[in-house]
């Protein structure tokens, strides 16, 4: 398989002014030629521009503002790409939303949302930019999912579900492109955090965590070497090795626990949103893997 063309390539960030998104277009910024950066919150992407800038005056950057759960801003997004030849190498499907509650109770637009951003989004983006792909016979998709997709996670049932078709999705693909010049990789991280913010809330044991940056940097050196599938973190990815081993019954009663966890979390705290309510907690990344 060839390595994806990133050297003085064209990047595609969905999701690039947070987190791991952020760090990929910092740490990208100093190879290739040209980065598209793409959020959907007025007022980021500018000034992640000028920082990148900054860093590197000879890099091209293009910032468009997208809420890929939105089908006419999608195709914004494709019109805007057009509008200015932008020929993408490498898409980077980062974007994803995270939601933390019992299915029954949560608002069906939120399970909407979730369903659009971590599978419709990245299904329609990975159409729409793969055939020119192919055609030039190289380019690259790089998928950051998450190490929720080997775990049976009630309080997250969508998500971690989402997570599910990603790894299939990704896997598929990558069979399917990977002798026509394509690189095509899923990055499934674990908890991570950022220098500076204190706010991760999942009780997972410091051991596990890595920080954004590092996340970045492994999922890069993954890609570029052509892996299927990272899971950034010593820890982690031993987490991640050995719960393929665990038979269903084990990882139910892990779940269990889980729950009893997140039970016991939300009585216990009297600012958490409480799941009987039916209130949700929307997390920055992923839920907690215990
Ligand atoms: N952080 C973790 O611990 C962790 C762990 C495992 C996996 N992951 C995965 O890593 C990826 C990135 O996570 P992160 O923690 O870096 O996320 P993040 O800090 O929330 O950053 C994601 C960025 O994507 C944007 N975004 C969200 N929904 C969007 C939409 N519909 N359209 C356009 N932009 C949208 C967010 O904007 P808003 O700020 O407006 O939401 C934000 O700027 C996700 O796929 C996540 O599942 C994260």
């Amino acid at each position: 398989m060839l390595p994806p063309p990133i050297d003085q390539g064209t990047v595609l960030i969905i999701g690039a002014t947070e987190g791991i998104g952020r760090e990929l277009s910092r740490q990208l910024s100093r190879r290739v030629r040209t980065l598209v950066l793409v959020d959907r919150r007025a007022g980021r992407l500018e000034p992640l521009r000028d920082e990148l800038l900054a860093r590197n005056p000879t890099l091209g950057v293009l910032v468009h503002q997208c809420d890929i759960c939105d089908p006419h801003q999608v195709d914004a997004l494709l019109a805007f790409l057009e509008a200015h030849f932008v020929r993408v190498d490498v898409l980077v499907n980062n974007a994803a939303v995270g939601n933390r509650g019992l299915y029954a109770e949560e608002r069906w637009g939120q399970v909407e949302e979730t369903l659009q951003a971590n599978v419709w989004a990245p299904a329609l983006l990975t159409h729409r930019l793969l055939g020119p792909m192919l055609q030039r016979g190289r380019g690259g998709v790089l998928n950051i999912g998450s190490g929720a997709a080997q775990l049976f996670l009630p309080g997250s049932a969508t998500f971690a579900a989402t997570q599910r078709f990603l790894d299939g999705f990704t896997e598929a693909l990558r069979l399917e492109v990977e002798d026509r010049g394509i690189a095509v990789t899923r990055v499934a991280p674990g908890p991570l955090w950022e220098a500076g913010v204190e706010d991760w809330e999942g009780g997972v044991a410091p051991f596990f965590h890595i920080s954004l940056a590092r996340c970045a940097r492994e999922a890069l050196v993954g890609f570029e070497r052509g892996a299927p599938l990272v899971y950034p973190g010593f820890g982690h990815r031993w987490v991640m090795r050995l719960l393929p081993l665990l038979p269903r019954r084990l990882k139910r009663s892990l779940g269990r626990l889980a729950l009893r966890g997140l039970e016991r979390e939300t009585l216990l705290s009297p600012q958490a949103p409480g799941l009987a309510a039916g209130r949700q907690v929307l997390l920055a990344g992923e839920p907690s893997p215990a």
